[in-house]
């Protein structure tokens, strides 16, 4: 049976990949795209949405708009520009939407969608989890109407913004704290499974066909790849939310573990931290899983045969 999928992002180059797939793939069905602060401010993410959705022919998928402030603290200037472009796309050539936003804020489009789905409803969150924590607060009887709920962010073992915290954590950890302890039963899609798969920029050489398709997702993934080689010295990049998005669209195509995962707040050097309980004693019960591992060449098959074939209908 089809699935009906909630996508929470804040494109974001990688964003617009985990994106793409989730339209290419028949397992699911997007209903809905909401949208955070996180990899750029909100009217940057928002507008990324819209024109994406666009550019796939896929204004059919509305849009709602959420947090730009984050759940727990004032909005840290991450200086992250540089990952994504100061327009969250690396500057890409796409038209502006000729689509807006819906008036309901995320949280209310989300638990709306939630309630009224004749489908089970997974919902993925691909940036930080500030719209999710105000859906708890606001709407605490559509959490166990949610089939499935699984996130990009995290980190059991090493961070990336800090030795310790992952971006969408570290983002609002407030947020994230708040959406471990509501009940929601979370997949941890973290750095632990997405840095062990390395998307070599070889595997992107079918982008230069000179197709629309092509021309977009080579201009932003070469940005990309700019920015991981600057750190890592390799043509290469991790595809963190298309990552996440595999593991939502295939249940269960990577190793999950139960844990109890809690998210330091407080620590100078371990706020944003995801604190991954996977003893599992008497006294430790579960209240999500995570992610160890993925057979990254299937991925990377899989990947790229939904992307082709979204390509083929965008031209
Ligand atoms: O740490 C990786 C995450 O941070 C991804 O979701 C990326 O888009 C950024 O938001
Ligand atoms: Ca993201």
């Amino acid at each position: 049976m089809t699935r009906a999928l909630l996508i929470d992002t804040d494109p974001g180059i990688d964003d617009a990949v985990a994106i793409a797939l989730a339209l290419a793939s028949p397992e699911v069905n997007v209903i809905g795209i909401t949208t955070v602060g996180g990899n750029s401010g909100l009217a940057a993410t928002t507008r990324n949405a819209l024109r994406l959705l666009e550019f796939f022919g896929r204004s059919d998928i509305p849009v709602a708009s959420g947090y730009d402030e984050p759940y727990g603290r004032a909005k840290m200037e991450t200086g992250y520009e540089p990952v994504h472009g100061n327009d969250g796309l690396a500057g890409v050539d796409l038209p502006e939407p000729t689509t807006k936003a819906v008036s309901t804020d995320a949280p209310a489009f989300l638990a709306d969608k939630i309630r009224n789905s004749p489908y089970p409803v997974t919902l993925i969150a691909i940036g930080p989890l500030t719209n999710i924590a105000h859906l708890v607060d606001k709407h605490p009887d559509v959490i166990p109407m949610i089939e499935r709920f699984v996130i990009m962010g995290g980190a059991a073992r090493t961070g990336n913004v800090t030795p310790v915290a992952e971006f969408n954590i570290w983002h609002d950890p407030e947020a994230a704290k708040r959406v471990f302890a509501s009940g929601i039963n979370t997949v941890m899609v973290g750095l632990d499974v997405t840095h062990s798969v390395k998307t070599h920029e070889h595997l992107w050489g079918w982008l230069k066909d000179g197709s629309k398709f092509g021309n977009v997702f080579d201009h932003i993934l070469t940005s990309y790849t700019d920015f991981y080689s600057m750190f890592y010295g390799e043509r290469m990049t991790h595809q963190h939310d298309a990552l996440a998005m595999a593991e939502a669209i295939w249940p269960n195509m990577m190793e999950l573990e139960p844990a109890f995962i809690d998210v330091e707040c407080q620590g100078d050097l371990t706020t944003g931290m995801t604190v991954t309980d996977t003893r599992l004693r008497n006294d430790v019960k579960p209240n999500g899983y995570v992610a160890w591992s993925i057979d990254g060449d299937e991925f990377h098959t899989r990947l790229m045969s939904a992307l082709a074939a979204l390509a083929s209908t965008v031209g």
